[in-house]
């Protein structure tokens, strides 16, 4: 089995999700700028994913950190905490990873000074990544009771273990854990434009699970819904907001007001680390918008569109509160009214 990010003998080794799923492929990173630079291109991606790595990345920061003063220690261990958090701005995990580091330094230095610090900061990137695990397992298991036995499950982008730290992920952790259960189900994996990543990472995990899936490119979810070949819909997340909107994967929007013109329920999967409290509505989420390029080009490589054409490529979209049937988290499943349900769950 592949690992999605790991802390390895020092270093964070990441697989290259860039090369899947043709190449199968480890960078290791020894200085968190590089890890700040691995999260912007792409090599590690997914809510949860960017905020385990982004924790092992500051631990990195701190043992680089050549200073017995404290002072001096924290100016520099935040300039390295800043570059990470400019890495890519939507994934609310990556700041809250950020935020539990900055903590643990704060709180370390005066306790027991920079050795003692740089040990804590490496044992809660540890405990980072080891909750994820714990904290997805959780979510299926939640999840899976809300799939029925022979239901068609479509989903988009790419929530898996490639998402995560690993092993189930989080709209996938739903699927895995009903597959598990017996249900029988089936999945439908949009493609993704422009990064593919329902192509690339969902297809080819699920592949690997021996899970039924089928693959379909982004405009075809409505033919399918109008079709009666789609039950529920499961994704993830990459912030939501106090009042349940959702931001995620870019064409997210487009199936939730699809399944709601079908009646079909739209899920949305997410650890409460992904629950952004402090913004109140979808209208507060940074939307990343990321190189022309990913748009007019196949993969980096050949060009589909005229030289010089004006382009607009934003990385996620909002879904509003009222298109979600429920949002499944660690600690059980939220409904309408989500601000009040959520804030429960806290
Ligand atoms: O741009 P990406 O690939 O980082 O976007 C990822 C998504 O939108 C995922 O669906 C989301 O992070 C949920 S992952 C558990």
């Amino acid at each position: 089995m592949f690992k999605t990010v790991e802390w390895k003998n020092g270093c964070v080794r990441l697989i290259d999700q860039r090369l899947l799923p043709e190449e199968e492929t480890y960078l290791d990173f020894t200085d968190s700028d590089d890890v700040a630079r691995a999260i912007k291109d792409m090599v590690v991606r997914g809510a949860p994913a960017i905020g385990v790595t982004a924790a092992m990345g500051a631990t990195l920061a701190g043992k680089a950190i050549e200073t017995n003063d404290t002072g001096e220690f924290m100016a520099k261990f935040e300039k390295a905490l800043e570059t990470l958090s400019a890495s890519r701005p939507t994934a609310v995990n990556l700041f809250w990873a950020i935020e539990r580091m900055r903590k643990v330094a704060k709180t370390s230095l005066p306790d027991g000074g920079v050795d003692f610090t740089k040990q804590k900061l490496e044992e809660e990137a540890i405990k980072v990544y080891e909750e994820d695990l714990v904290i997805n397992k959780k979510m299926g298991e939640n999840g899976a009771e809300l799939i029925e036995a022979g239901d068609t499950i479509l989903t988009h982008c790419n929530a898996g273990a490639l998402a995560t730290a690993g092993d189930y992920g989080t709209a996938l952790g739903v699927i895995k854990a009903a597959h598990l259960a017996g249900k029988n189900i089936k999945v439908i994996a949009d493609e993704t434009r422009p990064w593919l990543q329902g192509a690339r990472l969902t297809a080819w995990e699920l592949m690997k699970e021996k899970i039924p899936v089928r693959l379909i490119t982004d405009n075809m979810a409505g033919h399918l819904m109008k079709k009666r070949l789609v039950n529920k819909v499961v994704v993830g997340a990459d912030r939501i907001a106090a009042n349940g909107d959702v931001a995620n994967k870019i064409g997210t929007y487009t199936v939730a007001v699809l399944a709601k013109r079908h009646n079909i329920p739209f899920y949305v999967t997410a650890p409460m680390s992904t629950i952004d409290f402090e913004t109140a509505t979808g209208d507060g989420i940074p939307i990343e918008e990321r190189d022309p390029s990913e748009v007019t080009n196949i993969m980096g490589g050949q060009r589909i569109a005229p030289e010089g054409v004006e382009v607009y490529n934003p990385a996620f979209d909002v879904t509003p509160n009222d298109l979600i049937a429920g949002i499944i988290t660690e600690k059980g499943v939220a409904r309408a009214p989500f601000k009040e349900s959520l804030a429960k769950l806290r």
